[in-house]
C-alpha cells in the first residue's frame, strides 16, 4: 500500500493550485476598513449585469450574503449554479469543492471564480485521491470490491468525484443523503453478499443517515482509517460491514457536544435542539431536529414567535437566523466561538476585487477542473441530480 504524505500547508502559503489548500492571493486587495467597499461592489456588480452570477452559501459572512444572487446549501448552489447558462461569470462564495463542483455543472464557456483560494475545506481534504484508491485494492484483496458502491459527499474534491463515477458510485449532499444511500444499496441488490457502501469523507453524516435513516446498527458500520495499514481493518471485518465509513470529519460541526444540550435543556425549557448531520452521532441521536442547512432555516422560518432553538452549525448562519427572527430565541450550540474559518477566508475585499478584476476583463482565482476529471466527476454528480425529487428540503 502507499504511504500518502500530507503535510497541511498553513492556509495562504501553498503553492499548491490543485488541491483544496490555500495560496496566496496575487492581487491588490481592497483594505477591509475601506469605507467604499459597499459601493464599489455594487457598482462592479452593475455593470457586469447579467455577466455575473454571485452564488453564497450560507456559512458566508453577511457583507458577502448582501451581495449574493441566491444563497443555499452545497445542494442547491449546484442545481442553482447548473441553471445558469447565460451567466459568464459564476463568483462562487463558498469553498474550493463547491467552486469545482459549479465548474463541473456549468458550460465550458463560463468561468468560475473563487474570490479567495485559501477557501478550502479540512474535511474535502481528508480524502485524497491516492488514499482512496488504495482502500479500493484493499476492497479487492479481501473480495468484496463488486459489493461496494462508492458515495461522496459533496465536501470531497472533484478527483474523489471522479473516483465514484468512475466505480459506479455516486455524490450526496446533507439535504439528499437518504435517498442517494437507498439508491447505492439498490444498485448492488442482486449481488452475492449483499450492498456495501463506501463513504467519503465525512463518517458522521454517513454514519447517521445509516443508522438513523437506513436502519442500520452501529456495529453494521466500521471506519476505514487511510493513515494504518488496510485502513485498521481486517478483512473479515470488512466483509461483514455494510457500511464502510471514511474517517474524515469537519473541524467545525465536530465541536459540537452532548454536554452542552443537557445543559441548554435545563437552562432553556421547551428548547429544540436543531443540528446538521455533520455533527457527532451522540449529538445527533440527543437532538430533536436534523437536517441540512437549508433544512435549518426552513425550520427556524416555520417556528411560530417564541419558539427556542440552539442551533448546531456553522455561526454565521446561526447568527444571521438570530437577526432574522427577533421573535424567536436562537442560541448556539457551542460555548465558544464556531466559525468555519476556511469560509471565512471570503469576505468583502476579496469580493470586491473578484468582480472590479473581471469589470477590468481579468479573470482572477478561476477554477477548472481537468476534462477527464470533470467528465467522470458528473457522471457522479449526474446520477445524484437524477434521483427522484425528494431532498428534506422539497
Ligand atoms: P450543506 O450546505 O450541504 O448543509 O453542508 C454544510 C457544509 O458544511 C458545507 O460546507
Ligand atoms: Fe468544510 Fe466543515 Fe467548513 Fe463545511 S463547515 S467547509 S465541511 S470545514
Amino acid at each position: 500500500m502507499t504511504t500518502v504524505d500530507l503535510p497541511l500547508l498553513p492556509l495562504g502559503r501553498g503553492t499548491d493550485l490543485s488541491s483544496e489548500r490555500g495560496v496566496e492571493c496575487p492581487g491588490d486587495l481592497p483594505p477591509a476598513s475601506d469605507p467604499d467597499l459597499v459601493a464599489r461592489a455594487l457598482a462592479a456588480k452593475e455593470k457586469l449585469g447579467d455577466r455575473v452570477f454571485v452564488l453564497g452559501h450560507h456559512y458566508q459572512r453577511d457583507e458577502v450574503i448582501a451581495f449574493a444572487d441566491v444563497t443555499g446549501d452545497s445542494f442547491k448552489l449546484a442545481r442553482d449554479a447548473a441553471a445558469r447558462p447565460e451567466a459568464e461569470f459564476i463568483v462562487f462564495c463558498g469553498v474550493h469543492f463547491m467552486a469545482e463542483s459549479a465548474d463541473i455543472l456549468t458550460s465550458a464557456d463560463q468561468q468560475v471564480v473563487l474570490p479567495d483560494l485559501a477557501a478550502g475545506c479540512s474535511m474535502a481534504d481528508m480524502a485524497r485521491l491516492q488514499q482512496v484508491e488504495d482502500c479500493w485494492d484493499a476492497f479487492a484483496e479481501a473480495g468484496i470490491q463488486d459489493q461496494v458502491v462508492p458515495v461522496t459527499y459533496m465536501n470531497s474534491s472533484a478527483d474523489i468525484k471522479a473516483f465514484c463515477g468512475r466505480n459506479g458510485g455516486v455524490v450526496c449532499t446533507s439535504s439528499n443523503a437518504q435517498t442517494v444511500l437507498e439508491w447505492a444499496v439498490d444498485q448492488k441488490a442482486d449481488v452475492e453478499g449483499g450492498a456495501k457502501i463506501l463513504f467519503l469523507p465525512d463518517q458522521h453524516l454517513g454514519r447517521n443517515t445509516a443508522v438513523l435513516k437506513l436502519g442500520y446498527s452501529l456495529d453494521d458500520c466500521v471506519v476505514w482509517n487511510p493513515h494504518r495499514p488496510n485502513g485498521g481493518l481486517t478483512a473479515e471485518q470488512l466483509r461483514e460491514a455494510k457500511m464502510i465509513l471514511w474517517q474524515g470529519h469537519c473541524s467545525v460541526h465536530g465541536r459540537f457536544s452532548p454536554d452542552t444540550i443537557a445543559e441548554l435543556r435545563a437552562e432553556i425549557p421547551g428548547i429544540q435542539i436543531l443540528v446538521h448531520p455533520e455533527c457527532r452521532h451522540e449529538v445527533v441521536t440527543q437532538a430533536d431536529l436534523v437536517g441540512s442547512t437549508e433544512f435549518i432555516i426552513k425550520t427556524v422560518a416555520d417556528a411560530p414567535a417564541g419558539a427556542a432553538f440552539a442551533i448546531g452549525t456553522e455561526l454565521n448562519l446561526v447568527k444571521r437566523l438570530a437577526d432574522r427572527h427577533p421573535d424567536k430565541r436562537i442560541v448556539f450550540l457551542d460555548r465558544t466561538v464556531c466559525f468555519c474559518s476556511t469560509m471565512n477566508r471570503i469576505d468583502l475585499p476579496h469580493l470586491v476585487w473578484a468582480l472590479e478584476s473581471l469589470v477590468d476583463g481579468v479573470v482572477v482565482n478561476r477554477i477548472e477542473v481537468d476534462p477527464d476529471t470533470e467528465h467522470y466527476a458528473k457522471v457522479a454528480l449526474e446520477r445524484m441530480l437524477e434521483l427522484p425529487g425528494k431532498t428534506q428540503n422539497d
